[in-house]
């Protein structure tokens, strides 16, 4: 990979460290609305995490590609001949043009639309019109292939890439907290992603977005609609006094409802055909789709404290794995002011088809363009960035300070912490500090060293 652009190197360290300030859980607006921040953190959070790209069962077949994002560099997700997967920037080395255009697909290769270059599955440059009359064979077609990710590999089918050489291995990366987050999605056996990604624009800032996934004190305020309407019972999905948050280094977390120990306990005796028995039930009563079924081998997926989730986890910096593990979610950034939201639905294969179609078209009217909670929440969000363009409204801070100092880190035998509490924003503190932490270093090697640890004791 070649060196990464260097946009937005002119921010200072201590501007960086002063956004966000811990002891009092206020932020400064300027994270949302500078076009310096934004470029940084292209540069240091997203060419440098690594970022979601697709699950295995998009791209079952040699040539099956999809294409996605790390910050803005698009690329393009392929199964190459040999049956691994190739992550390769989208950007033809001539004079730089889109290579792929559709959104998903079969190829035997890619050819350029501009003056035909041709690329193979894995990259390679493999074919140059006039390559003997114009060129004179003056060019080293393997000095041309595609550039690539640094760094590609899977959690369970979920499919990663980086483009810093010098990121740790994936699996150090997501820790505990990022891989029980994504082990929800897991959770139900064997999944796939089903046809049709929604993708749409939301006028906000990326990070106004991925705070809202944590914040469960908006729902009965913002989403009162949908409970009027009968679209959902918003005060059922609340459990305000059992709520769990799990942080984990590099920024992952996890907000959001907890299931009572003495409650775990029974559902662990449970076989999987009682599972199912109960969801079915449930379903009746609701009406509802059955929720989703974690198995019991789940447990070894998630450890004892994980199983307990039912919050939101976000995978840092961009990844949020939604409704109970059967949506996932990308906020991917298109300028301070612009969010490029895409949902995708995530069931099991062995779902009766008429119970999967019940469930798309659940998750269909929660969120995306045509979601009911997704519509209450991109108005807010839309508002809550613009007032951060204005010179005396964003000399205001946010304010973050709810449970500030009033919680405790509980850590279990197996190793696992986690702070239970009511509502409360200790997810969108962790949140900021690491961002502050990536925003900061200058390397991986410097972030390693100098990154927030998971806190202990009072929080
Ligand atoms: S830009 Fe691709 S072949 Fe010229
Ligand atoms: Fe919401």
């Amino acid at each position: 990979m070649d060196a990464i652009h260097e946009q937005g190197a002119a921010l200072g360290k201590s501007e960086i460290r002063s956004c966000f300030d811990s002891d009092t859980g206020t932020l400064d607006r300027r994270v949302f609305a500078d076009e310096d921040i934004y470029n940084l953190e292209l540069r240091n959070i997203f060419a440098r995490a690594w970022n979601f790209m697709c699950h295995e069962s998009q791209i079952p077949n040699v040539g099956d590609y999809v294409i996605n994002y790390i910050g803005e560099d698009q690329v393009i997700i392929v199964r190459d001949k040999q049956g691994d997967v190739q992550v390769l920037l989208n950007t033809c080395r001539h004079r730089g043009n889109a290579l792929c255009r559709a959104e998903q697909g079969n190829a035997k290769s890619f050819v350029c639309s501009y003056h035909g270059w041709n690329y193979d599955l894995n990259g390679d440059l493999i074919g140059v019109p006039g390559l003997t009359a114009y060129y004179r064979k003056d060019i080293d077609k393997s000095q041309w292939g595609l550039a690539k990710a640094a760094q590609v590999d899977h959690f369970h089918g979920l499919y990663f890439a980086t483009l810093d050489p010098d990121a740790p291995s994936l699996h150090d990366y997501l820790g505990d907290v990022g891989r029980v987050g994504l082990g929800l999605l897991l959770a139900q056996g064997d999944v796939e992603v089903v046809e049709g990604v929604q993708r749409n624009i939301i006028d906000c800032n990326w990070k106004v977005a991925v705070d809202n996934l944590f914040d469960w004190y908006h729902v009965q305020y913002s989403h009162a609609s949908a409970g009027i309407a009968g679209f959902m019972d918003i005060a059922a999905i609340l459990h305000p006094q059992n709520q769990m948050v799990m942080l984990g280094e590099y920024g992952h977390a996890i907000s959001g409802p907890a299931i009572p120990q003495d409650k775990q306990d029974f559902l662990d005796g449970l076989s999987d055909e009682e599972r199912r028995a109960l969801a079915a039930n449930i379903a009746k009563e609701s009406k509802g789709p059955p929720p989703p079924i974690r198995m019991k081998a789940a447990k070894e997926l998630l450890g004892p404290v994980g199983v307990r989730s039912m919050g939101h986890p976000n995978i840092f910096p961009n990844l949020w794995v939604s409704t109970n593990g059967t949506q996932l979610c990308l906020r991917l950034p298109r300028g301070p002011f612009e969010t490029e939201i895409r949902w995708y639905t995530v069931l099991p294969k062995a779902m009766p088809e008429d119970v999967k179609r019940q469930a798309i078209a659940f998750n269909t009217h929660l969120f995306g363009p045509a979601g009911m909670l997704e519509q209450d929440d991109g108005e807010n969000w839309s508002q809550s960035t613009r007032a951060s363009r204005g010179v005396k409204s964003r000399s205001y801070r946010h304010h973050m300070a709810m449970g500030l100092g009033h919680d405790e880190v509980m850590v279990d035998p197996s190793g696992q912490s986690r702070i239970e509490t009511t509502i409360s924003e200790h997810a969108q503190r962790w949140l900021y500090r690491n961002w502050m932490d990536w925003m900061a270093a200058d390397s991986w090697a410097d972030l390693k060293e100098d990154h927030s640890r998971v806190p202990e004791g009072r929080v």
